[in-house]
């Protein structure tokens, strides 16, 4: 069975360069034999979080489509921004709304952070930070995290990484992400069939 993989990027800028290396990355989730659920934080669309809301309205559509796009993946890919060293306060508030829905669509999902900065390290400080809320929810964060140094400059004029060794990187990363979920995927469709025999 395909391996199917939400990539999100976490920013809401029309000119992000974390939509640029979310829509890089899909394409190397395709390339790794994986099917694309290619999304952006606009898709997502919610109030910050409010447990009147909550009480009132329950959890608010944007939410609620994030987290049906979760449900229907194997695993997802964020690449988020890293804003004062930590997660996006849009990312966290939409991580919040969707932990408040059971069951945990979370949870057993199999996850790469990838972060685009224009500071010499790139946003790996941020996806440290990223890493606590989402393995807190039942996560399995894949050890490996790329982060994009200089992303203003990190992209050439045909989608690829400009930055010497980076695209390989990248590659080297996601296919040994899509090679865990897939190994992982078959192994519990095979636990199944022997359950079922
Ligand atoms: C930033 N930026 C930033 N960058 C970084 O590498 N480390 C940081 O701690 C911060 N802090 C920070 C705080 C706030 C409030 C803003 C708005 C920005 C810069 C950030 O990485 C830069 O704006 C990126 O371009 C954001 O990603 P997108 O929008 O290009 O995807």
């Amino acid at each position: 069975p395909p391996v199917r993989v939400l990539v999100f990027g976490a920013a809401l800028r029309a000119e992000s360069t974390n939509a640029r290396l979310a829509a890089l990355t899909a394409g190397l989730v395709v390339e790794a034999g994986g099917v694309v659920d290619l999304a952006q934080m606009h898709d997502f669309d919610m109030p910050l979080y409010d447990g009147d809301i909550e009480a009132a309205q329950g959890v608010p559509p944007g939410a609620l489509t994030l987290r049906g796009r979760i449900e229907r993946c194997d695993a997802f890919v964020i690449s988020s921004p890293e804003y004062n060293a930590s997660v996006p306060g849009v990312l966290k508030n939409a991580i919040d709304w969707v932990s408040r829905v059971q069951p945990q669509p979370f949870k057993t999902k199999h996850a790469l952070l990838v972060s685009a900065s224009p500071s010499m390290v790139g946003g790996n400080r941020g996806l440290w930070a990223l890493r606590v809320p989402l393995e807190h929810l039942g996560t399995r964060v894949y050890p490996d995290m790329f982060s994009l140094p200089r992303a203003h400059e990190g992209f050439t004029d045909d989608g690829r990484l400009a930055h010497s060794g980076a695209q390989e990187r990248l590659a080297e990363t996601v296919s040994g992400f899509m090679h865990l979920v897939r190994a992982d995927k078959e192994y519990v469709c095979l636990q199944r069939r022997w359950y079922e025999f």
